[in-house]
């Protein structure tokens, strides 16, 4: 006999989605085990018995969990795949992991570094979920300098398409002429919040790198290169 395991457990172990939306796809009728809609969340499911469909397709469980950190470049985006066929960050990977995994979170096409990938939406929902805090601390080169008071600003949080960010760790590693770098931390994840913060105090970012996720850090994985995390690193993130 299989494991026992509540439906939307499974689903996210077949990596289809993380557990709390796999709630959504039972409740919105998305989910068929044997057959039969089940919309009660908590039903339970024999691994490798049942039969579950999700949005009609025959879902089975990863036989292994896939754990990677890539450095990614510049000019990819990270989604599986892009409407408009730039390249994606699955194809940096794929000739040697033939699972089907999926970025956990996203980087912009234009800014570099840590990004991870994995199968397992559990592992996803617990890395993105901006309720879990985990810290992402990256590297912006700014045009121009950063004023005390701009910093001040950051600190303490600013603006940006009306929602106000939660305060920021901010350093500033370098000022030359006509540029500077910064150490920025941040818990959470809107769109391109990082550019739009230093916007927000007048600076603008010509390059921006993730170096860290939590204390996960991209240390000297060379650009376009992966590695599989360590098992202390999956159980760190598992457990944040
Ligand atoms: N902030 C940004 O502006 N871009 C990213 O890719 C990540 C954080």
């Amino acid at each position: 006999m299989g494991d026992i395991v509540r439906l939307q457990k499974y689903i996210a172990m077949c990596g289809v989605a993380s557990r709390r939306a796999a709630e959504e796809l039972i409740q919105r009728g998305q989910v068929r085990v044997n057959g039969e809609v089940v919309r009660e969340l908590g039903t339970k499911v024999e691994v490798g018995a049942d039969a579950v469909e999700v949005a009609g397709k025959l879902i089975k469980a990863a036989s292994k969990n896939y754990y990677i950190m890539l450095n990614k470049p510049v000019g990819y985006v990270s989604t599986v795949k892009d409407q408009f066929d730039r390249p994606t960050v699955i194809d940096l990977l794929q000739d040697e992991i033939k699972s089907r995994i999926f970025p956990v979170g996203r980087l912009d096409y234009d800014t570099q570094g840590l990004l991870l990938l994995t199968n397992d939406g559990d592992f996803t929902y617990k890395v993105t979920h901006p309720k879990f805090k985990v810290d992402k601390t990256y590297i912006a080169t700014l045009k121009g300098g950063l004023t005390i008071r701009g910093l001040q600003m950051l600190r303490r949080g600013v603006v940006i398409d009306g929602y106000k960010t939660a305060p920021a760790e901010v350093e500033i590693l370098s000022a030359e002429q006509g540029k500077t770098m910064v150490r920025i931390t941040i818990h959470e994840g809107k769109n391109r919040q990082v550019r739009k913060m230093m916007e927000a105090v007048g600076s603008k970012v010509t390059a921006l790198e993730r170096i860290s996720i939590g204390k996960v850090a991209l240390g000297n994985l060379p650009l376009g290169r992966w590695r599989y995390l360590t098992s202390h690193e999956i159980n760190y993130l598992k457990n944040l």
